[in-house]
């Protein structure tokens, strides 16, 4: 290989991870009815993939995962098929989290040394520590860990997230998202986000009246946005419900909109990382996220880089 052609090669690896920025999140585990985790990624719609819900820890509660129907963990090994899933995910290239808390559950953190323990337990059970058979998705690694925190007290988040970002090393990143509702700033995480170490932040623009779009209005919506823009994290997502029903409280942006005058008023800052569509259930029924995946290109990291690193390829 001659020097020209791996400097080129290097060239387009980066503008790669460059582009590895924009895309679509979502979340999946919320619905019996959404298919399997393997075949969400499958569609090639979505970058980014909670699974939802660890919905009970901390106070030295037992951890437990809230699959809907897709599995249940006091069966020994009946959620091990997701950990398959998880690496076929993975080998496309699409980055797989665990989501903490959501909506229904029982879920704190007493103190800074129960924080430290969810971390542990994080770490051995989800992330690269640890070989227990008890392991829920077996050997496969997630790559981080998302903070849906709605309930409880919003105390020591902030350690717990600075533990799991310690664990980042060369061999192995821990990437860290948050999901506040759009108020800002969040109640339950501004002081876990202050600490810095989230890579991701989808924000709920929705089931908020204050800051969400409203029929024919982003005024709110884009204000708030700016604010949410300054928050100390790599980069920052639009949240929106995937179809009219997936919220309850409203914020559902129609398709022609969101290409042509949300994005186009977001997308320009340096922190733009996307859209979070809620949920995969509601996105599979809606098309949602594919409908609006060609809006994307052209934000800060996005596609049009991509083909700039491939155009020199070809050249
Ligand atoms: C699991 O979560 C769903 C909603 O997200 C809820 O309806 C159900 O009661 C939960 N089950 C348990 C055992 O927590
Ligand atoms: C799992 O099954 C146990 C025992 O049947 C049940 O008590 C528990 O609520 C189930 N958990 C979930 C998340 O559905
Ligand atoms: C849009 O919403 C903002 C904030 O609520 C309001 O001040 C403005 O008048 C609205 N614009 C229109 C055209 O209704």
């Amino acid at each position: 290989m001659d020097f020209l052609t791996l400097t080129l090669i290097i060239l387009a690896t980066q503008f790669m991870n460059l582009c590895h920025g924009a895309g679509i999140a979502t979340y999946w585990g919320q619905h019996g009815g959404e298919g399997t985790l393997a075949a969400a990624c499958a569609t090639g719609n979505y970058q980014y993939i909670n699974i939802a819900f660890l919905n009970v820890f901390g106070n030295g509660r037992i951890p437990q995962l809230n699959l809907s129907s897709h599995c249940n963990t006091s069966i020994h090994g009946s959620c091990r098929w997701i950990g398959d899933d998880v690496v076929a995910c993975q080998k496309k290239g699409i980055q797989v989290l665990l989501s903490l808390g959501g909506g229904v559950g029982t879920y704190s953190l007493s103190s800074t040394n129960d924080a430290q323990e969810v971390a542990n337990y994080l770490w051995d059970n989800f992330l690269g520590g640890g070989t227990s058979n008890s392991r829920p998705f077996g050997n496969a690694i997630l790559d981080g860990i998302d903070f849906h925190i709605k309930l409880g007290l919003s105390k020591n988040y902030d350690t717990l997230a600075k533990s799991l970002s310690s664990r980042s090393s060369t061999h192995q990143t821990v990437y860290l998202s948050a999901a506040p509702h759009c108020p800002f700033p969040d109640t339950y995480l501004s002081k876990a986000i202050k600490a810095g170490v989230f890579d991701y932040i989808w924000v709920q623009f929705f089931n908020n009246p204050s800051c969400q779009y409203d029929t024919g209005n982003s005024t709110n919506l884009v204000h708030f946005w700016d604010k949410w823009s300054t928050a100390n994290a790599g980069l920052i997502f639009l949240g929106l419900p995937a179809g009219v029903d997936a919220a309850t409280s409203g914020g559902y942006v129609p398709v022609d909109v969101v290409v042509t005058e949300v994005l186009p008023e977001i997308m320009e800052g340096p922190k733009f990382g996307g859209v979070m569509v809620w949920s995969r259930y509601y996105d599979e029924k809606t098309g949602y996220g594919a409908a609006i995946k060609g809006g994307l290109d052209g934000g800060d990291g996005g596609g049009h880089v991509s083909s700039i690193g491939i155009a020199i390829i070809l050249n």
